[in-house]
């Protein structure tokens, strides 16, 4: 038994149960079959402590996945994913993520990748695009969403938004901050990069 199985398999079998009710979720990628919990290794960074505390006292599907995965925080590998050089300080203390799912997750799978973000509020994730097509489902919080030759949205828990393949996008928080799923399903080698600043 590997350390905290049941809370990763409670929390997979749950996102796979939103899945099947989800249809922009089941269109965008087939749920895998099989997913493999690996053993790996623990990485806290910055935001970390900031969603473990952070719990939801609703009684939907929606905050229950927001509470295993809060519960979670403290047991998974932690990625700020962008260097210095690419991104201020300030951004890197407030952003992160886990791959929950994937080539190289928890869970194992070359089918699609599932990534949990945290943004802190009053942040900015500036303009980045890449290779893989990617849906964002909000779990919870709230923020504006920008991208390349679209209108700009504010998105809130369980809406969702399409980037293209190299459509350049943009995250800004306000009050809230939002915790979501960033969910790949192909070329998952190409990671995430920085574009133009002024290119939305
Ligand atoms: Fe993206």
């Amino acid at each position: 038994m590997l350390n905290n199985e049941s809370l990763f398999i409670r929390t997979k079998d749950e996102i796979e149960k939103l899945w099947s009710n989800n249809k922009k979720l089941s269109d965008f990628v087939i749920w895998p079959k099989n997913l493999v919990l690996k053993e790996k290794n623990i990485n806290k960074i910055n935001v970390t402590e900031k969603l473990s505390i952070w719990k939801s006292s609703g009684n939907d599907q929606i905050d229950k996945i927001h509470n295993l995965i809060s519960d979670l925080s403290q047991v998974v590998y932690w990625e700020s994913g962008y260097s210095e050089n690419e991104v201020n300080q300030e951004f890197l203390s407030k952003y992160g993520f886990f791959e929950l799912i994937g080539p190289t997750g928890h869970f194992l799978t070359s089918e699609m990748g599932l990534w949990v973000n945290f943004l802190d509020k009053n942040s900015y994730y500036p303009p980045h695009n890449h290779e893989a097509e990617e849906l964002y489902f909000v779990v919870s919080g709230e923020a504006k969403f920008e991208s390349e030759d679209e209108q700009s949205q504010i998105l809130k828990s369980k809406d969702t938004r399409f980037h293209k393949s190299y459509q350049a996008h943009s995250i800004t928080t306000f009050d809230e901050k939002i915790l979501s799923f960033v969910i790949w399903k192909n070329k998952f080698e190409n990671v995430s990069k920085m574009v133009d600043p002024n290119s939305l």
